[in-house]
């Protein structure tokens, strides 16, 4: 073939661990649901941020430092960014890579959350603690989505990697990663129960 393919964007999706991811999520979920009852910052700054849903992204968004549970969960986390990392062959420069951010995201039913990046972090990602069936999945856009110009669009029937958006479905006790330049968003959660993630922000140092 004369045509080969550069510069990838990647993404990196893996169950948390092999096994016991029933027993973690059930102390998340009830963290999660008790972190929004005592919230009430959060819940205010949800109510014109996040309509219809609790993200405690502007008042707790370090609870890695803040909870036992949390503390637990970013180390597991961490194994994966540095596997992620070292696919991406970064050189860090003998730095560290280290969790800056960590927060909760719940989304009862029509709740969405726009398209967006996030600043300030080298991977970002989200882990899933409760995914109701036929709720939202986590939809990536095509970095190079701006510079299209003239370019007609793709087929419908065109590869995976060829369109525009991927779709990643929203699978409890996953890990899915990206780096944190790449815009992505949720649609609204049209399912009748509330679909609960953790996400968080990766830096070196
Ligand atoms: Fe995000």
């Amino acid at each position: 073939m004369p045509v080969r393919t550069w510069f990838p964007t990647q993404i990196y999706c893996e169950p948390l661990q092999p096994t016991g991811l029933e027993k973690l999520n059930a102390s998340l979920r009830e963290e999660c649901r008790q972190l929004r009852e005592f919230d009430t910052a959060g819940r205010r700054w949800s109510e014109k941020n996040y309509p219809g849903g609790y993200t405690s992204y502007a008042s707790m968004n370090e609870l890695h430092r803040f909870s036992s549970t949390f503390t637990v969960l970013e180390k597991k986390l961490l194994r994966h960014a540095r596997a992620f990392a070292k696919t991406l062959e970064l050189d860090l420069r003998g730095r560290k890579i280290f969790m800056t951010d960590c927060w909760v995201n719940i989304m009862p039913p029509a709740a969405a959350h726009s398209l967006h990046l996030h600043p300030l972090a080298f991977i970002s990602g989200t882990y899933y603690v409760a995914t109701p069936e036929g709720c939202p999945g986590l939809k990536f856009e095509d970095p190079r989505l701006d510079r299209f110009m003239a370019a007609p669009p793709r087929r419908t029937d065109a590869k995976p990697m060829h369109r525009a958006h991927i779709t990643y479905p929203a699978v409890a006790g996953n890990v899915i990663l990206f780096e944190s330049w790449l815009r992505h968003e949720v649609v609204a959660n049209r399912v009748d129960a509330e679909r609960i993630s953790i996400s968080f922000n990766f830096n070196w140092s």
